[in-house]
Formats: structure tokens, sequence, C-alpha cells
């Protein structure tokens, strides 16, 4: 497939808040966080915006890779926490870099954004549509919770992640995405309703909610089988590959999908006891943190994987 991952970039909020300071905003312990999830802290947005975190890691990701602003040709961010209806986060971060010539758009697909744009980006390039792509999962969850609820505030952070991908002879080695629309309501956050002269609702938006114990189920059971179908189409063995990166949801999710492919945990590495859950943001800041801790090395095999609401996935094999 001709496309490849050059270069990466984070961004997280300066603000940490740990188990022991929610433990004083809502009805939960520092135990029952680290024992359900894996999670002892998250990085809470302040100053930042989804758009400033996701210009951060853009930039960042950008002078990894050696490439200039006109240099880009495509910008796609997944989001689900745009500060804005429109104009998109994408054309923000185009307008904030200079990327002038590049074509700018957002997708919705949840936890599983950054997969669901690595496709797209290697679709363009497989049409000669596109040569130097910037790929951005960027959230701001804290906006959306319910910090009453501490079935989920307590999951989720804040942060950007992004990758310049670019026309190239290897890299990407296969691709698989998925939804499930039908089991949707596992995990909804619902947007403004209708609200005019012949009807009157709340004009606010709603909170995230979640059933749990419904997205676990599905996550355990259907990101091994994504992530082996990913391995197939690249015609690779579980053993080749050198790291899985996951989205960080939860510990225990990760244990059980290293345990299902039969791979040691040591080659899923994690940051969600650091980071917490942030959605499209999860993975491309792992593959950052990875990436930067000089863990990889040319011609390593890896893993991506994301999953969420939707329902959504996605998996890739890379060479890196
Ligand atoms: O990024 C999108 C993908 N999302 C996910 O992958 C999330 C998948 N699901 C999970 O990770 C887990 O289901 C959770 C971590 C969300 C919850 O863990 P669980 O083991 O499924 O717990 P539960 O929801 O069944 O709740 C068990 C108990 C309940 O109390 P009772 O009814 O047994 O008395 C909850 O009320 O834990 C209680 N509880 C809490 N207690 C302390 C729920 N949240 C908390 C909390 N602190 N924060």
């Amino acid at each position: 497939m001709p496309a490849r991952i050059i270069g990466t970039g984070s961004c997280l909020p300066g603000r940490t808040v740990s188990n022991q300071e929610l433990e004083e905003w809502v009805d939960t312990t520092d135990e029952w966080i680290r024992e359900r999830t894996g999670i002892e802290q998250r990085h809470l947005a302040v100053e930042e915006t989804t758009t400033s975190m996701a210009v951060e890691a853009a930039k960042a990701a950008m002078e990894n890779a050696g490439v200039s602003a006109d240099e880009i040709d495509l910008i796609i961010v997944g989001t689900v926490s745009g500060d804005m209806c429109f104009p998109s986060t994408a054309c923000q971060v185009q307008s904030q870099i200079g990327a002038e010539n590049a074509v700018a758009f957002d997708i919705n697909a949840a936890c599983a954004g950054f997969l669901f744009g690595l496709s797209i980006a290697e679709a363009y390039m497989q049409a000669d549509m596109a040569r130097t792509a910037l790929i951005i999962g960027g959230e701001t969850l804290s906006k959306m919770m319910d910090w009453q609820d501490r079935s989920t505030c307590v999951l989720f952070g804040d942060g950007a992640g992004a990758a310049v991908v670019q026309k190239d002879e290897t890299g990407i080695l296969g691709l698989v995405q998925g939804s499930d629309g039908k089991r949707g309501s596992a995990l909804t956050c619902r947007n403004r309703p209708v609200n005019n002269p012949l009807v009157k609702n709340d004009p606010m938006p709603d909170h995230t909610q979640m059933d749990g114990r419904e997205v676990y189920r599905f996550a355990v059971k259907t990101v091994p089988q994504a992530i082996e179908e990913a391995m197939e189409k690249a015609g690779t063995e579980p053993g080749e590959i050198k790291y899985f990166l996951l989205h960080q949801a939860n510990l225990r999710i990760i244990e059980s999908v290293a345990k299902k492919i039969g791979q040691p945990m040591e080659k899923f590495p994690t940051n969600l006891q650091k980071c917490g859950n942030i959605s499209a943001g999860s993975v491309p800041i792992l593959l950052d943190h990875v990436s930067r801790s000089g863990m990889l090395k040319k011609g390593d095999k890896i893993v991506l994987a994301g999953f969420g609401a939707g329902l959504t996935w996605g998996a890739a094999v890379l060479v890196w």
C-alpha cells in the first residue's frame, strides 16, 4: 500500500488531575479506578482547546517528519469534540499552520477516528489525490462529561496526536475498518435537539453516556478479530509484530486482547495510566510517545487499533 507514517507529534494539557483529586469531585476511589481501568491520572484542558492541541500536535509531527506546511495536501482530523460545529477543526488547523495547499475536513469515528483517517489518507494516495497528509486525532472530552457521573467522568482525558503520512512504496501493509450502528446506543452524546418556533426543547447538548459493560464486551470480541484480519491482509504473523498500540480505554481490555492473539503484554505499550481515554487522540498520542522514546527502529512492524462509539473499529499493520 502506497503510504507511510514519516513523523508524529502530540500535545497534552499542562494540568493533570490524579485519581485522588477526583475523589474530591465525585463519589469514587483511586482503588476502584486503578483496579477497573488502570488509569492513575488524566490531563484536563484549562486554556487549551481541541484546535490549539491539534495545531501543536500537527506542528510537532511536521517538524519530526521534516515536512513544511505548503507540502501538506490533505488534513483529516478525527474528533467528536471540536470547538466549533463549523468551520471544521481541520480547516482551523489548516489556517493556523498555513497549509494553504491542503484540503481539510473532520471525521467522526470516535475512538477509531485516527484509524479511519489513516484509511482515508491511504485511499487518497492510492487514487493519486494526495501525496502528503496530516492525520490528527484530538479531543477535549472533559467538556462533554457529566462531572456528577462517576461511571464516565473518571475515564476520559484531553489531548491530541498527529502523524504525517506520505506516499511511498511501502509503509501501511494492511487496513481494516468496521462499523455497527445497530449497537450505537451503548455510547452516546446527544447534540442540540430540534429547537425552533415549532418545537421547544432544552437547546443545550447532552453529556456522554455509556453502557460500559456492553462496550467492554464489544471491544474484547471485535478488536482481536480486527487485528487478526489486518495481519492476514498484511501477510504478517503476530510473532513478527514488535508492538501493538491499542486505543487506551482500559488496561483489562488490552490484557484480554493480548491473551486472545497469544502475545505478551510487553508488546502492548500503554499510556492510559497517565492520560486516560482520549478517544481519537489515544492511538496517535501513544504512537508519538513510543516513537519519541526510541522504542521503534526502521523496519519494525507495528499494529494500531482503535474502537469506540458508533460502534466503530479500525486496525492497521505498518512497517516503520
Ligand atoms: O473509548 C470508548 C471505549 N470505552 C470503553 O472501552 C469502556 C469499556 N468499559 C469499561 O472499561 C468498563 O465497563 C468500565 C471501566 C467503564 C466499568 O467497569 P465495570 O467493571 O464494567 O464496572 P460496572 O460498570 O459494572 O460497575 C460496577 C460497580 C457498580 O456498582 P454496583 O452496582 O456493583 O454496586 C457501579 O456503580 O462499580 C460502580 N462504579 C463506581 N464505583 C466507584 C461505577 N463507576 C465507579 C467509580 N467509582 N468511578
